[in-house]
């Protein structure tokens, strides 16, 4: 597909409340030492009990126009890509959308878990192929702390929250960077390896307390196994079919989720380390969020100058993996 999909801006947001390793270990039985050695996360951030995912997309979604030098109601569309939306209906979009005075545009999520920055940018290529007028508000915005169980070491350390926002546009003002090709995949018989409960298989009654079906369940073994070997061969895939090796890639953004898999997918691609970057030190997993979070980074530590190639990967629930390449 050759349409043309423009960035004009790349926003995040985060809250503020810090929770660190030594925090966690007051909470479940673990420690600083445990966490950082498998993970390399050593704090991840926790929204305030008076905000909700679409609060941490809107303040993204305001600076994203605001780079963009647009009004909300120029948009035609707000997408949102969340696995931990405010509720089941209705969606985040709309609820940014509506306080934003969006107005009259296509606004609905999409549920693509931690592959949701890669999907959601695929969309916007399709939608922009198909209405060059298009201008669209995309917003990854995750709250995974209030599905994180407190009491399940295996799983609570990893996550954390967060948002992205980007404007998308086919016309012809000067881009931040193009969407120069994406693929996303998915492996539908693996939908059991990570679970985000809360949705309506959770059965109860007014006033029943919530079991643990309501929380985050992962076979983190499996999914580590499956999320290097699906990120590196679909990043190899990417390269072979825009006739591009490892060597015209300037930066390597992977999904946040763990700095041995960020590191197992970047030896498999022989790509050198100094193109890598990670901030997930600092955030944790925050799902959808996670590569905008850490292009915003990259951006403001001055890594990405214009001319330079990103090659950002992914993968997460049901099972989703995907590739993008981002010319800046
Ligand atoms: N602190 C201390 N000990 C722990 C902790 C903890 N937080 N968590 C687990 N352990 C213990 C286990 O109980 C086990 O003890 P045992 O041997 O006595 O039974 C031991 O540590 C080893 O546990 P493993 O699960 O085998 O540890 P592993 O080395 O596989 O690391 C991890 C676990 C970090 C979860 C790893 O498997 C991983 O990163 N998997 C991928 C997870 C991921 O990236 N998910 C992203 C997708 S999520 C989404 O899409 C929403």
């Amino acid at each position: 597909m050759n349409a043309r999909c423009n960035l004009l801006s790349l926003s995040s947001h985060v809250p503020s409340q810090v929770l660190t390793n030594d925090d966690l270990a007051k909470m479940v039985d673990t420690s600083d030492e445990w966490i950082t050695t498998r993970t390399g996360i050593k704090e991840r951030r926790r929204l305030a009990a008076t905000e909700n995912a679409s609060d941490l997309g809107y303040k993204a979604a305001l600076k994203a126009l605001d780079e963009a030098g647009m009004k909300a109601g120029e948009l035609t569309h707000v997408i949102a890509a969340t696995c931990t939306p405010d509720s089941l209906c209705p969606s985040v979009a709309c609820i940014i959308s509506g306080k934003l005075g969006a107005g009259a545009v296509m606004a609905f999520d999409v549920s693509a878990a931690c592959s949701g920055f890669l999907y959601g940018l695929s969309l916007c290529r399709s939608i922009l192929a198909q209405d060059p007028a298009a201008r669209i508000l995309f917003v990854c915005a995750e709250a995974l702390t209030r599905r994180s169980d407190w009491t399940d070491r295996t799983t609570c350390v990893l996550f954390g929250d967060g948002a992205g926002a980007c404007i998308l546009t086919a016309d012809d003002r000067p881009p931040l960077a193009t969407l120069e090709d994406a693929i996303c995949k998915s492996d539908g018989s693996l939908n059991q390896l990570i679970i985000v409960g809360g949705g309506t298989a959770s059965q109860y009654k007014q006033g029943d307390p919530v079991g643990s079906d309501f929380f985050i369940h992962m076979q983190g073994r499996e999914v580590y196994r499956h999320a290097v070997r699906q990120m590196s061969s679909i990043c190899e895939e990417i390269l072979e079919r825009n006739g591009l090796s490892i060597r015209d890639v300037d930066l390597f953004v992977p999904h946040q989720a763990n700095l041995r898999i960020i590191e197992a997918v970047g030896s498999r691609l022989e790509i050198d380390a100094d193109k890598v970057f990670t901030n997930v030190e600092h955030y944790g997993n925050t799902s959808s969020a996670s590569v905008p979070l850490a292009l915003v980074e990259a951006r403001a530590q001055g890594r990405l100058e214009p001319g330079m190639r990103v090659l950002m990967t992914a993968f997460g629930g049901g099972l989703t993996f995907g590739a993008t390449l981002l010319r800046f």
